[in-house]
């Protein structure tokens, strides 16, 4: 598969249970605009087999360098970027729970859900974004466990999809800022994601990002049908950094803000 059939399937694939993007495309190509993705975000597990490096092997086969980690200490999270040296092609952040910082109870589920699909998987192939991952679990296990990892709780739902795509906002010829983009994006009834302030980062950070609150979709646990926090749609303004080129890294607080998009408004 080359990277212009992978991020393209894996976008259908995301926009079936992300209605909002769908919406947000629709609304931004009625301005006669035209999408470029900044990014893809994906979530895992450090458990061998799906870690993120190995599942980053996948891209580095595209051409894609990694980039640097990133460390989410109170989310108990790791993350590296990938940048490919066709910079029309999205970068690729994967993200990792880390379990071990976890309960027992926890591990424990989570080994439960993804084990045996792990061993049964062969060998690694970027379809394993695109077709179904581990079977869900039970939801009950889900509420449960979502207190102490909304993260894993995610992961353990939805498998290993793309979590959201992200509209490089530098490309929109109709907005001349993030805050303008989000402003027509709340008047036309899109929720945005609100921790942190509406837009993370700054142009001193040489990154402002904001995002979409995750939609609320029906989705088939093993015991039972239920609404939970799907995925949600990214939108990034970069700018150049001391050097005089355009800044293609992350900002730890702000990605921090950013995983919370999926979070169940309390
Ligand atoms: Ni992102």
């Amino acid at each position: 598969m080359n990277s212009e059939s992978f991020f393209q399937s894996a976008w259908q694939k995301y926009k079936t249970i992300t209605p909002d993007a769908s919406k947000v495309e629709n609304l931004l190509r009625g301005r006669g605009e035209q999408l470029i993705n900044d990014h893809i975000a994906l979530r895992t597990f450090n458990i061998p087999g799906i870690s993120r490096l190995e599942l980053g092997t996948l891209f580095e086969a595209l051409g894609y360098l990694k980039k640097d980690d990133m460390v989410f200490t109170e989310k108990k999270l790791m993350a590296t970027y990938w940048l490919h040296p066709d910079s029309s092609l999205p970068k690729v952040f994967i993200s990792e729970l880390i379990l071990e910082k976890t309960s027992p109870e926890l591990q424990k589920w989570i080994h439960s859900v993804v084990d045996s699909f792990i061993s049964g998987m062969g060998p690694l192939s970027l379809d394993v974004f695109l077709n179904p991952s581990w079977n869900p679990p039970n939801f009950v296990d889900y509420q449960k466990h979502y207190g102490e990892s909304e993260y894993a709780a995610w992961t353990a739902a939805f498998g290993l999809q793309v979590n959201h795509y992200t509209v490089l906002v530098n490309a929109l010829k109709t907005f001349s800022s993030l805050q303008e983009l989000n402003e027509f994006l709340v008047a036309q009834g899109l929720s945005l994601n609100t921790a942190g302030g509406i837009v993370k980062g700054t142009p001193d950070q040489c990154l402002e990002q904001s995002s979409t609150m995750a939609n609320k979709i029906k989705w088939a646990f093993a015991d039972q049908t239920c609404e939970v926090m799907s995925c949600y749609y990214e939108f990034a303004r970069r700018y150049p950094d001391a050097a005089g080129k355009l800044f293609q890294g992350f900002i730890p607080t702000s990605a921090d803000k950013i995983f919370e998009s999926t979070f169940e408004k309390k």
